[in-house]
């Protein structure tokens, strides 16, 4: 495994994204709908950065079972979600690899009606996207690599780590 960001690196980026979506928001009425589980350790540091009053929501999104590295048939699972009327929303996942993940639930989302809607990940590969759609708010673009921490998961172990490495064939066998 190799470090890809450090995690001096990510906190002085989340810090900027806090920093420019409290500016963007400011007086309005924002929730911030993390995306599980993956988004979990960005979500937390992400929202303590943001110096606005604010509401925080979870919606439930799988596709990897297991050990792969490619997505499989994506479930989402809405029993957490808020209400979302009159609220700017934005959504908030680990990473953008070839988007359908963040383009499915945008779309689902949109039928909460919420007032606008945006997204924000950490990373996002570059030149894989698939989708009509570009995340707002964007920590890094990586290479087309697989990458692990920092939520990020490679069959459920390693999210806990406070940085980025890329996993090399070795860790993937
Ligand atoms: P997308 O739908 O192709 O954009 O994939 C997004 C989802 O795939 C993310 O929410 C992650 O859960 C997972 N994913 C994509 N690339 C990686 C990676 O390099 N490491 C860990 N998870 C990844
Ligand atoms: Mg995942």
């Amino acid at each position: 495994m190799q470090t890809l960001i450090t995690e001096d690196a990510i906190q002085e980026r989340v810090t900027a994204l806090g920093a420019h979506i409290a500016r963007e928001f400011t007086g309005q009425p924002l929730t911030i709908l993390g995306i599980l589980t993956g988004s979990v350790v960005f979500l937390a540091d992400l929202i303590r950065k943001i110096e606005l009053p604010l509401q925080l929501g979870l919606i439930q999104a799988s596709s990897y079972r297991g050990k792969v590295t490619t997505p499989g048939e994506l479930e989402i699972n809405l029993q957490l979600i808020p209400d979302l009327t009159n609220r700017n929303v934005i959504l908030v996942d680990d990473i953008f690899d070839t988007g359908h993940t963040l383009a499915a639930i945008t779309q689902i989302v949109r039928q909460h009606q919420p007032l606008r809607l945006q997204s924000a990940v950490l990373l996002k590969k570059q030149d894989r996207c698939q989708v009509d759609l570009e995340p707002d708010h964007v920590g890094f673009t990586i290479p087309d690599t697989f990458v692990v921490g920092y939520g990020l998961d490679y069959d459920d172990d390693h999210r806990h780590l406070p940085y980025i490495a890329a996993l090399d064939a070795t860790d993937l066998a």
